[in-house]
């Protein structure tokens, strides 16, 4: 439910001030977790009707597909929310990863102001993108030491050969991701411990573990925890220039 009342949170700011909520999310186990928003009530209770919804990554599958990030959110999130379907937007059918991209980028840039304003470079600002983390330290689509990770130019991109199946997807890439108003990284359970370790305290090469670049700016990013995802991290030394940044990931979480 924290998760939940946190989005609501941001959706009802964006709401106040601008008419719509734009939301972006990606794939995985962050779908279910969202459904925590349906049971909201009273002052919690989200406006579903000025909601728009876009995907940060997707799987270039059809709908139908069960690997398909959109069927998923149809399943157990949208049918169940209300939202209007011309405020959801799926990537489009049929098309090769390539175009499927270039119109899903067409897409964000052609919003009317009130859903997703764009910065002063042009650049569309979703209200909140919600993403998840890999043990690999990827985020949305964008894998460890890959090209789209340095993606200086365009706001979605082609991945052809993903190490998570299925293979082909599309992604939001950094420029994007950074531009919004609010990011949220939401990692729970045991497994994700290691990873969620070393992407705070330990300093990598640039792009070797994605989730360290997001960096929104002028926006936030909050990291959603549970206790056993955040069991390996140690804020209390964070503020101590000789332990943090740690160049050496601990004993007990390599094991
Ligand atoms: C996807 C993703 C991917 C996912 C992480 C975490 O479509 O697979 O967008 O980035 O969010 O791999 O997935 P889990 O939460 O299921 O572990």
């Amino acid at each position: 439910m924290g998760l939940a009342k946190l989005v609501s949170g941001v959706a009802a700011e964006a709401i106040a001030k601008k008419g719509h909520f734009s939301l972006a999310l990606s794939g995985g186990s962050l779908v279910n977790q969202i459904t925590g928003l349906l049971q909201l009530e009273g002052a919690d209770k989200p406006d579903f009707s000025k909601w728009h919804i876009f995907y940060a990554d997707e799987r270039v599958v059809s709908h139908s597909d069960p690997e398909s990030n959109h069927g998923q959110m149809r399943r157990s999130f949208l049918s169940k929310a209300g939202i209007p379907d011309t405020q959801v937007h799926a990537i489009q059918e049929n098309l090769s990863p390539e175009l499927a991209a270039r119109a899903y980028e067409g897409v964000l840039l052609n919003l009317p102001k009130t859903v997703c304003p764009k910065n002063p470079r042009g650049v569309p600002q979703m209200d909140l993108i919600l993403l998840g983390i890999g043990p690999d330290g990827h985020t949305a689509s964008l894998f460890p030491n890959r090209p789209q990770t340095a993606e200086k130019n365009k706001f979605v991109v082609e991945v052809l050969d993903s190490p998570k199946p299925p293979s082909e997807r599309i992604t939001m890439t950094f420029p994007l991701i950074n531009a919004a108003a609010n990011v949220f990284i939401v990692a729970m359970g045991i497994a994700k411990a290691e990873v969620v370790q070393r992407v705070m305290e330990v300093q990598s090469l640039p792009g070797a573990l994605p989730a360290q670049l997001v960096r929104p700016h002028p926006g936030h990013l909050r990291w959603v925890l549970d206790f056993e995802s955040a069991s390996e991290i140690n804020p209390e030394l964070w503020d101590s220039e000789r332990a943090h940044p740690r160049s050496e990931i601990p004993k007990k979480a390599k094991a």
